[in-house]
């Protein structure tokens, strides 16, 4: 549903036979939620004065961060490689055999991150995962070579400053490892291999919204911009380094340039911010940080919703003002829920009610209650698409002699896959801003599906013929 007026968006909110007063207060916070199609434009300008700042070293706004990958996949890549993939969620150790003409083989080993290595241990415990792999699967170097090559998809912000180094500019997706904040994490990652005494070297570093790319890439050359909406969410585009004004190399050709937009407009000048989206910031442990991302991410949507939801039960216009002791804890209510709640279409919204009287254990939810809470999420995840839409405009807009040919944009993640239409909510709410032929016919939105993983050993690929 392309929406072009607040008033619109509002007005699909209205319960029919709800008490007035509930009306008003779900009118009200639908309100607060809208984005507006000439809120998305003023999204899309302030987009592009970020990047143009962020290029030209003023970070503040968007680190636009030059990832040392100047040279497009063939599709002919070829060879055995180790990669690492850590996300938010799950730490995947994969071994990649690319074989050419843009296909390859891949086995993966997906380890959960314990809170202990998210909060201390991180490192280390890498290295024990990837110890386990290697024996498992018998990994070896090369023949004639000493040790694995080894690619490694680092999901979170560094400084690059070389395809194998990079400084940790912060933490995020609840992540907070002591003493690795301005250090070199392939370091600290390879010194954690040599403890262990495993004979694996990584030749790159790279984002995962690059994995996405480099994979999407390797089978689409006119693939332009990776794109993660998952547990976080993040983009990548090819520059032309010669609007790099901040790369100090040479200004002939292109560079993918990690844009961080989760870090978009921290400073709350243009976003549709509301008092949901400040409780959340407020307590979170990157305080008044990627601001845009918790509007629009996995990770934290289902407590932002969670935090309107108990604004309603506060008024007593939601569960008779009950809530309970499940639903009352942070992130108790996971963004997976709020998929199944606006894909439930039944008449009684058997769903709905499953997951509040079930799950979080909420007494007897009417049937008004389901309606209500359907709406909430609704609206805050139709807000979620309209700024994912609006920041992937941004970036294709950018280069507009790129919208000239057909545009492939590799894609992974969790909202991506999962959230109820949101490849269409992509492609619909670009309309106003890309035009009916460019989306119809150019733009194609494809799953970066293992991106991370593959992504990973066609950067180690390059890297080792570098290195020989
Ligand atoms: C990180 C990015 C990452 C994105 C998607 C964000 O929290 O800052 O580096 O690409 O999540 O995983």
């Amino acid at each position: 549903m392309a929406l072009l007026e607040t008033k619109e968006f509002v007005n699909c909110y209205r319960i029919e036979g709800a008490p007035d007063k509930l009306n008003e207060a779900l009118l009200r916070m639908a309100a607060s939620f809208a984005v507006s199609d000439a809120k998305m434009r003023e999204i899309i300008d302030r987009f592009h004065q970020s990047m143009r700042d962020g290029l030209n070293g003023d970070e503040a706004g968007m680190p636009m961060i030059p990832s040392f990958i100047d040279r497009r996949p063939t599709g002919n890549e070829q060879g055995k490689f180790l990669s690492l993939d850590l996300g938010g969620t799950n730490l995947r150790v994969c071994q990649v055999t690319l074989l050419g003409k843009s296909d390859f083989h891949m086995v993966q080993q997906k380890f959960t991150i314990p809170a202990e290595a998210k909060e201390r241990t991180l490192f280390d415990w890498i290295a024990q995962c990837v110890s386990i792999f290697v024996e498992e699967h018998d990994v070896e170097p090369n023949p004639g070579e000493y040790s694995i090559n080894c690619g490694f998809t680092f999901s979170f912000p560094i400084n690059q400053t070389g395809l194998a180094e990079g400084n940790l500019i912060m933490w995020n997706k609840g992540f907070l490892v002591p003493n690795s904040v301005g250090r070199d994490v392939v370091r600290l990652t390879q010194d954690a291999f040599l403890r262990k005494h495993l004979r694996v070297r990584i030749v790159a570093i790279l984002n995962d919204t690059v994995g996405a790319l480099m994979t999407s890439c390797y089978s689409n050359p006119d693939s332009q911009l990776g794109i993660i909406f998952g547990t976080g969410t993040n983009a990548c585009y090819w520059e032309r380094l010669s609007n790099i004004g901040k790369w100090a190399g040479p200004k002939e050709g292109e560079m993918v340039i990690n844009t961080e937009w989760g870090a978009f407009d921290n400073a709350i000048e243009v976003l549709p911010y509301t008092m949901h989206d400040n409780k959340l910031n407020r307590k979170s442990p990157n305080h008044g940080l990627q601001v845009f991302e918790k509007m629009i991410s996995g990770m934290y949507l289902g407590e932002v919703a969670r935090n309107a939801l108990l604004y309603l039960v506060d008024q007593r216009l939601l569960f008779d003002g009950r809530s309970s002791p499940i639903f009352n804890k942070s992130y108790a209510f996971d963004t997976a829920y709020m998929s199944e709640i606006v894909s439930d279409d039944s008449p009684d919204l058997t769903e709905v009610r499953k997951v509040f009287e079930q799950t979080l254990e909420i007494p007897s939810p009417t049937l008004l209650d389901c309606k209500v809470a359907k709406a909430v999420c609704d609206m805050i995840g139709t807000r979620a698409m309209r700024l994912s839409a609006a920041s992937m405009a941004a970036v294709l807009l950018w280069r507009p002699e790129m919208l000239k040919g057909t545009v492939t944009v590799g894609i992974d993640g969790s909202m991506y896959q999962f959230y109820p239409s949101f490849d269409k909510a992509l492609y619909d709410n670009c309309r106003p801003f890309l035009g009916d032929d460019f989306v119809d016919n150019k733009l194609k939105l494809r799953l970066a599906k293992d991106g991370s993983g593959v992504g990973a050993a066609i950067i180690a690929a390059v890297a080792s013929k570098h290195l020989q």
